[in-house]
C-alpha cells in the first residue's frame, strides 16, 4: 500500500479552506493509502500564540480530524511534538538547505514584502522542519493545498541532493494537489487566500462557525457585476470561488452547477452554496460534539504517536549513520 502524509498547523481554528484543500482529502484517501495525518504544533509557534488559546486550538484540531471522518484505525494521527525525531531531523535538514532556497519561498517573501517586522528565525527555517516532517516517513504522496506545493517541491530538491551526497536515504515524495478546491479564496476579498490569519473574520469560514454565521458570510460574499453564474477566476473570482466551494462539497461538477443557474441571480446561487456549506458544517459539528463528550483524544494521540515514533526513530538513525554523526551501533 502506498503511503501518504500530511499535516495542518492550527494557529487558529481550522477553516473551510483547510477542509476542502486538505482534510477532506485525507479522509477520502485513508481507505486506499496508508495515511499519516499529524498536527503541526511546532509550526504553530513560528508566530506568537497565546498559550491557552493554542492548547484549545490543538485539541479542537484533533477532534476535527476525527469529526471530519479520519478513522484512527486506518490513519495514524498524532501531534508533531510527540515524535521528537521531527525536530532533530529538522535541524539536519536545515544544514542541508541553502539560504537561497529559503529566500525563494513565497510565503516568507510575502510576509517580508508586507513590511512585517520581528519575523522569527523559526518562520524563515520552517520549510526545513516541514521537509523533515515529510521525509522521516518516506511517503509516496503529500496531499496539500496549492499554497503548500512549493514547500513540498523544496522537500524533493533537498531529498534528491541528500540522496546524491550520502547515498539513497529518502523516498522522493510527490505533492498531490486537487484540481478543484486547492485554493479557496477569501469571501470578502477573492484575490486573497481564505486564511485563519485574516484580519476580519468575514472572508473566512471556520469549521466550528455557527451555521447562521457561516450562512451570513456566504450571503455577503463579494461578487461582481457580470450577473451570470459562470466559472471565470479572472473576471469573476468571487463567483468562481463559490462554485469551487459548492462543487468540492457537493461533488457536483462545476459545469452542471452553472448550467442549473443559467439565467438565475446571484442571490439564489449564494443561497444554495450556503445550504451545501451549512449541511457539511452541521454534520462535522455534530461529530465534533460527540468526540469531545467521549473524551477520545488522549488515547488516539497516544496510539498514533507510538506508531509514528517507531517509523521515525528508524529513519533518523539511518540518516545519522549516513552523515557520520552516529558512532554507536543500535
Ligand atoms: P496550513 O496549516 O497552513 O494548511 C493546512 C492545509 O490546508 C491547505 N489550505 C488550503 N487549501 C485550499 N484553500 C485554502 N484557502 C487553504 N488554506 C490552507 C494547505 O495547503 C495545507 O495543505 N506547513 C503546513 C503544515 C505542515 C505540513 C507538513 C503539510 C507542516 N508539515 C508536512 C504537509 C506535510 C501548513 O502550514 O499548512
Amino acid at each position: 500500500m502506498k503511503r501518504m502524509l500530511s499535516g495542518i498547523k492550527p494557529t487558529g481554528q481550522l477553516t473551510l479552506g483547510n477542509y476542502i484543500g486538505a482534510l477532506k482529502n485525507f479522509v477520502r484517501y485513508q481507505d486506499d493509502y496508508e495515511m499519516i495525518a499529524f498536527i503541526a504544533n511546532l509550526h504553530c509557534i513560528t508566530v506568537y500564540q497565546e498559550p491557552q488559546e493554542l492548547k484549545k486550538n490543538l485539541r479542537d484540531a484533533v477532534a476535527l480530524y476525527l469529526a471530519c471522518g479520519l478513522d484512527p484505525k486506518k490513519a495514524t494521527i498524532f501531534l508533531q511534538t510527540d515524535v521528537l525525531e521531527h525536530a532533530q531531523l529538522g535541524y539536519i535538514m536545515a544544514c542541508n538547505t541553502y539560504l537561497g532556497e529559503l529566500n525563494r519561498m513565497t510565503q516568507f517573501k510575502d510576509k517580508m514584502a508586507k513590511g512585517e517586522t520581528n519575523l522569527s528565525a523559526g518562520l524563515y527555517t520552517y520549510p526545513t522542519l516541514m521537509s523533515a516532517d515529510i521525509l522521516i516517513y518516506d511517503p509516496d504522496y503529500v496531499p496539500v493545498g496549492e499554497d503548500q506545493k512549493q514547500h513540498v517541491e523544496l522537500t524533493r530538491d533537498v531529498a534528491i541532493r541528500f540522496n546524491h551526497r550520502y547515498g539513497d536515504t529518502f523516498k522522493i515524495p510527490e505533492p498531490l494537489v486537487q484540481k478543484v478546491g486547492a485554493r479557496i479564496m477569501s469571501l470578502s476579498d477573492p484575490s486573497k487566500k481564505m486564511s485563519k490569519s485574516e484580519e476580519s473574520n468575514k472572508g473566512c469560514i471556520y469549521l466550528l462557525d455557527e451555521p447562521a454565521v457561516a450562512r451570513k458570510k456566504i450571503m455577503s460574499a463579494v461578487t461582481d457585476n457580470e450577473a451570470h453564474v459562470a466559472f471565470d477566476p479572472v473576471k469573476q473570482p468571487g463567483i468562481s470561488n463559490l462554485l469551487q466551494i459548492h462543487s468540492s462539497l457537493s461533488n457536483e461538477p462545476i459545469e452542471s452547477i452553472t448550467a442549473r443557474f443559467e439565467g438565475k441571480g446571484y442571490g439564489e446561487f449564494k443561497k444554495e452554496v450556503a445550504e451545501v456549506v451549512v449541511a457539511e458544517l452541521e454534520k462535522i459539528q455534530a461529530n465534533y460534539r460527540a468526540i469531545i463528550a467521549e473524551n477520545q483524544i488522549e488515547r488516539v494521540l497516544e496510539e498514533g504517536a507510538a506508531k509514528a515514533r517507531s517509523i521515525a526513530a528508524r529513519k533518523l538513525n539511518k540518516v545519522q549513520r549516513r552523515i557520520g554523526i552516529e558512532i554507536r551501533k543500535r
